[in-house]
């Protein structure tokens, strides 16, 4: 069965291989994720080890989605630091596993961590992604309102430099 749950930085650590996996998978499906094609085990390794140095400080939440011990996907809630913005928060890094898409993991995901805003004070949700991607639809479907879109704004993997819409949504 798939379940969903916040992982303590000891947790993911032990998975480090498999949110390397999961990262370079979403490359070399084409996402623009923050990286270029040929990103190594070791490149995505480090930049997780960012990530969970920052739940190890409480920056940032990491939740994911598992079955059978399996990491299927992933979402980061990291609030924002700024005394001037306490009830913000952005989202980043949602990623579901090729072989794992249209089962509504990724639903799930933004389910928990919308929760989990809430549950912190966090009612508005910042984010952005490439425009016409995957993801669009789903941040759309789930209330995000799209504010604009930047041409040009960052490149996929082969290097074409694409669009970026970005959205907010308030919880409350
Ligand atoms: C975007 C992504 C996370 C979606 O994950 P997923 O688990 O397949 O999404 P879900 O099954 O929860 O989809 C929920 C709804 O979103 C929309 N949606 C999801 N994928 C879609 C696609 N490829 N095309 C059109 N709509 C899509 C649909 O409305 C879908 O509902 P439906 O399946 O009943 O039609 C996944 O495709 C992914 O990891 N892509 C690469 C990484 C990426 O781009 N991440 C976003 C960075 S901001």
């Amino acid at each position: 069965m798939m379940e969903v749950a916040a992982l303590s930085a000891a947790e993911a650590e032990a998975a480090l291989p498999q949110l390397a996996a999961l990262l370079i998978d979403a490359v070399e499906g084409g996402a623009s994720v923050g990286f270029l094609a040929g990103l190594s085990t070791d490149q995505a390794e480090a930049f997780w080890r960012e990530q969970i140095a920052g739940v190890a400080r409480g920056d940032a939440i990491l939740f994911a989605a598992r079955e059978d011990g399996a990491i299927l996907g992933t979402v980061l809630l990291q609030p924002c630091w700024k005394p001037n913005q306490p009830h913000r928060a952005d989202v980043a890094k949602l990623l579901v596993l090729r072989s794992a898409r249209r089962r509504r993991i990724a639903s799930a995901l933004m389910e928990a961590l919308e929760a989990k805003a809430l549950e912190t004070g966090r009612t508005l949700l910042t984010l952005d992604t490439e425009t016409d991607s995957a993801a669009e639809p789903l941040y759309r479907v789930r209330g995000y309102v799209p504010m604009g879109i930047v041409p040009g704004h960052a490149m996929i993997p082969d290097g074409t430099l694409r669009p970026t819409t970005f959205f907010y949504k308030h919880l409350a």
